[in-house]
């Protein structure tokens, strides 16, 4: 072949690339991470039970507190984040979007399609804190896409939620996903990690037990504590 025909892939640079993380408080060490890539492809699921350190590992991820020790690196400073109890501005669910198109500099006629994509149309004019559990997780979400971020950290968002509501909301996760937004979520639901992932990193007392596909998470799990987890067990 010509050289000047040649199809050259440059690296493509991971996402998100932790080393040596470690994040400690009390005199625990509460994450320890030799090294998580997270690569462009897929939604990735962050699965462990109470206490493993999920809500942490995002939060370092997404710079909300410093690490120990260790780095992160990221591709991208285009993040946003959705926590499990999203905290909505005093204000109507127009001018939440509103808000969040303003702060980043996105053009406000995004605003329609937003609500529409939320469902919220009829409630454009009502109090955001006027929403229900599920309408407001909605309303996060959207807030948060607003941004146009590249990476969408979410911390169990369907965890108080009936099952159309969750539905709802994986709905608008997908669609995330499908326009090229990086999804980094943590859920309790393996039914819902099955359904939504591509990979899991399953963490168990602040460490990496596994980082696989979700197929192979899910079919083979490697690990006994991932074993027990999956099988409703007590994991210590
Ligand atoms: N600032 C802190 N100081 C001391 N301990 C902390 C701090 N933040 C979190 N922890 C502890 O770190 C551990 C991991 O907390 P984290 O919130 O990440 O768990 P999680 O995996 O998200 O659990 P859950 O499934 O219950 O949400 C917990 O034992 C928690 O008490
Ligand atoms: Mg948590």
């Amino acid at each position: 072949m010509p050289e000047d025909c040649a199809i050259t892939t440059a690296p493509v640079p991971p996402l998100l690339h932790a080393r040596n993380l470690r994040f400690a408080a009390g005199g625990e060490t509460l994450i320890d991470i030799n090294d998580l890539t997270l690569g462009a492809s897929g939604p990735t699921m962050i699965l462990g039970p109470n206490g493993a350190g999920k809500s942490l590992l995002l939060r370092l991820l997404h710079g909300l507190i410093q690490p120990t020790a260790g780095q992160i690196d990221t591709a991208t400073s285009r993040q946003a984040m959705v926590f499990q109890r999203p905290v909505l501005l005093r204000r109507t669910v127009a001018a939440n979007i509103h808000y969040a198109l303003r702060a980043a500099r996105q053009p406000r006629d995004r605003a329609a399609a937003l609500l529409t994509q939320a469902g919220l149309n009829a409630k454009a004019r009502q109090p955001a804190r006027s929403l229900s559990g599920g309408e407001q997780q909605r309303l996060a979400i959207v807030r948060a896409l607003a941004t146009a971020p590249d990476v969408l950290f979410l911390d169990e968002p369907t965890s108080s939620l009936d099952p159309a509501a969750t539905l709802a909301i994986e709905a608008l996760i997908s669609a995330a996903d499908a326009a090229g937004t990086k999804v980094v979520m943590v859920t309790h639901d393996p039914a819902q990690a099955r359904r939504l992932g591509a990979e899991v990193v399953f963490l168990h007392h602040g460490r990496v037990q596994e980082h696989t596909s979700a197929d192979r998470f899910f079919d083979t799990p490697q690990s006994p504590a991932a074993r027990a987890y999956l099988a409703g067990g007590l994991i210590l």
